[in-house]
């Protein structure tokens, strides 16, 4: 132990950033929830009170600066380019971060639109988008029910967003519904089955992924995209799956809720909680920490006239 402890290097700066360690402001937070870490899955299903939403922000930060998410969507850019002048939706947009960018590539004769049911998320997209230039536009909303005109956008896509719905297939058809015949529709989304990190004890692992599912209304959304836009209609669908590889700190932060919440109702041990932890921690100090978030790239293009 005491070996360990004096072999102990510190976090790299990719995983512990600074943002990460728990401020007043989110101690705060864990009173008001009664003493509960905070479940980050359950709350993007409804990202309520002013306290917890510092944790969101760090969180949708976070995810937005890991080189995987850039990649894949850097890749969703490559498979439907956008072009000067484009409509484009973002649905469930968060902070923005995807809207802000889009607008580069669609100029001045474009219109980028992030839309959001939190309005917390899109006070603060608003907020940021107010220190730049681009020309975009927000509004809070239910992807289910889109206060959209039909056959209005270029492009409507979506990213880490349908896992937290109930009905996504509700999402998906309103997303094809206000893209224009011949425009395109594209989401990254995760299939919670595939998650792994590189433990050493396997069944821990299952009980953790199972656990993680259960966190989620939709956690096979990934999988299931194919067929979904198929099924709407959507005509040249394709699929590309991709890895996102989160650090070591945003697991924490995403999944120290969800399992805190499993001990607090018996699904998971405390001593088992630790392990996994404690496991995940020295993982992470000694620069072996692997954790995967699989999922996938699925984009169609509804039809036209002459189709
Ligand atoms: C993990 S975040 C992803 C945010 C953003 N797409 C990004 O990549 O940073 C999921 C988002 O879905 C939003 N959301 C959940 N249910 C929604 C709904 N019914 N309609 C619109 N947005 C919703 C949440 O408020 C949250 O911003």
């Amino acid at each position: 132990m005491g070996a360990a402890r004096k072999g102990r290097t510190k976090l790299s700066a990719n995983d512990d950033p600074r943002g990460i360690m728990i401020t007043r402001r989110e101690k705060v937070a864990k009173v008001v929830e009664g003493n509960v870490i905070i479940d980050i899955h359950r709350g993007f299903q409804n990202v309520g009170e002013a306290e917890k939403q510092a944790m969101f922000f760090r969180y949708l930060d976070n995810a937005n600066s890991l080189e995987s998410v850039q990649e894949y969507r850097q890749r969703i850019l490559e498979l439907f380019p956008v072009g000067k002048g484009e409509r484009i939706l973002d649905v469930g947009c968060g902070l923005g971060h995807e809207v802000q960018k889009l607008a580069g590539y669609v100029g001045a004769s474009g219109r980028v639109v992030g839309m959001d049911k939190s309005e917390a998320l899109i006070a603060e997209a608003r907020r940021r988008a107010s220190e730049g230039s681009a020309p975009v536009e927000f509004f809070v909303g239910d992807a289910g029910k889109l206060d959209l005109a039909d056959n209005s956008f270029d492009l409507c896509r979506a990213e880490r967003f349908l896992i937290f719905l109930d009905d996504p297939e509700s999402a998906i058809a309103e997303m094809v519904r206000i893209v224009r015949p011949g425009g395109h529709a594209v989401v990254f989304d995760f299939d919670y089955a595939g998650f792994s990190v590189d433990v050493s004890d396997q069944a821990l692992m299952d009980r953790i992924r199972k656990i993680r599912m259960g966190s989620v209304p939709s956690p096979l959304i990934g999988r299931q995209l194919r067929r979904l836009f198929r099924q709407k209609g959507l005509l040249d669908v394709s699929v590309a799956p991709h890895v996102v590889l989160p650090t070591y700190a945003l697991c924490k932060l995403v999944d120290e809720g969800v399992l805190a919440n499993a001990v607090k109702q018996g699904n998971l041990s405390r001593a088992d909680y630790d392990t996994w932890w404690r496991e995940l921690e020295m993982a992470a100090r000694t620069g072996h920490f692997v954790a995967a978030w699989p999922g996938y790239i699925v984009g169609g293009r509804k039809p036209a006239a002459n189709d």
